[in-house]
């Protein structure tokens, strides 16, 4: 839709009517492309594709979500303070899930952007009885996307309360991690070991998957170490997968005499 033929439109119509007549456009616009995340990106002007590049990867784990009946929750509706602007994601995604329903939260009131399967929630991604009552409406997602406030701690706190609300079988998506590095938002670019980076977290949850090995008698795993069966790390983007770590060691671990004998061996 060229500018002009916009600018007339809203112009004549009141902004319910103008994003009706959008909302028509957008959907036959993007019928030839249902399969395609980053063509659907560009067509409902989502960031997540072409500023980032992010719907590549989504498209790879996604993909056997397409024709189930998903609940997905994404934290950040878009425009920040402005009422009539965001929601592109939301559409995208309720495009590409044609039997899923779409979930969101906002620090700002953005519930002009809900229309028949995108529900939009209001309150801060760090206030828990907020994000349980969500959770308590919705029933467990099956994915859950942090696009929120990017604020290091915020991004960690926000995962400690929701991935063990999460579906088992179920992916947990943390957006722009180049947050990660900068001081405004908590993040170091000096030290890349400060352990109150979003990075080094997610990094740190990676030994999660091992936690058989660890050769420490008595351990008791955590509910991370039993649910967390896959993390997978890309540009700016991290996916954590749910399921039951359950596999157990190929070494009776806490016996040492067979560390030692299978260190003699090697
Ligand atoms: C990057 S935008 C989201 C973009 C959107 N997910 C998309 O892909 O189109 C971030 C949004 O998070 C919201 N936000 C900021 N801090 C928040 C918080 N503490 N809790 C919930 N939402 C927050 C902002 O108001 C803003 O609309």
């Amino acid at each position: 839709m060229t500018y002009k033929v916009k600018d007339t439109l809203k112009r004549i119509l009141n902004r319910k009517y103008y994003k009706l007549v959008k909302t028509i456009y957008l959907s036959i616009l993007s019928i030839p492309f249902g399969y395609n995340l980053n063509m659907l990106a560009s067509i409902y002007k989502s960031d997540k594709w072409g500023r980032h590049y992010f719907t590549k990867h989504y498209s790879t784990h996604f993909r056997k979500f397409k024709f189930k009946r998903i609940k997905l929750f994404e934290i950040g509706v878009g425009g920040y303070h402005h009422p009539d602007i965001g929601g592109n994601s939301l559409r995208m995604w309720k495009r590409y899930f044609p039997f899923g329903r779409i979930f969101s939260l906002d620090i700002y009131d953005k519930s002009f952007f809900e229309e028949r399967r995108i529900k939009i929630f209001q309150g801060s991604q760090i206030d828990e009885s907020v994000l349980y009552k969500i959770i308590e409406q919705i029933g467990e997602p099956d994915i859950i996307i942090d696009d929120g406030s990017h604020i290091n701690e915020h991004v960690i706190k926000t995962f400690k309360i929701l991935f063990p609300l999460l579906k088992t079988g179920g992916i947990y998506v943390i957006e722009d991690l180049e947050m990660s590095y900068w001081p405004d938002y908590g993040g170091d670019s000096e030290n890349l070991n400060n352990p109150s980076t979003m990075m080094n977290y997610f990094k740190m949850l990676t030994d999660c998957l091992n936690h058989k090995e660890f050769i420490k008698p008595g351990y008791i795993p955590s509910d991370f170490d039993k649910t967390i069966c896959s993390i997978q790390f890309y540009h700016n983007l991290i996916f954590i997968f749910k399921g039951i770590n359950n596999e157990e060691s190929i070494f009776d671990i806490n016996n040492p005499e067979i560390i030692l004998a299978e260190k003699i061996q090697i």
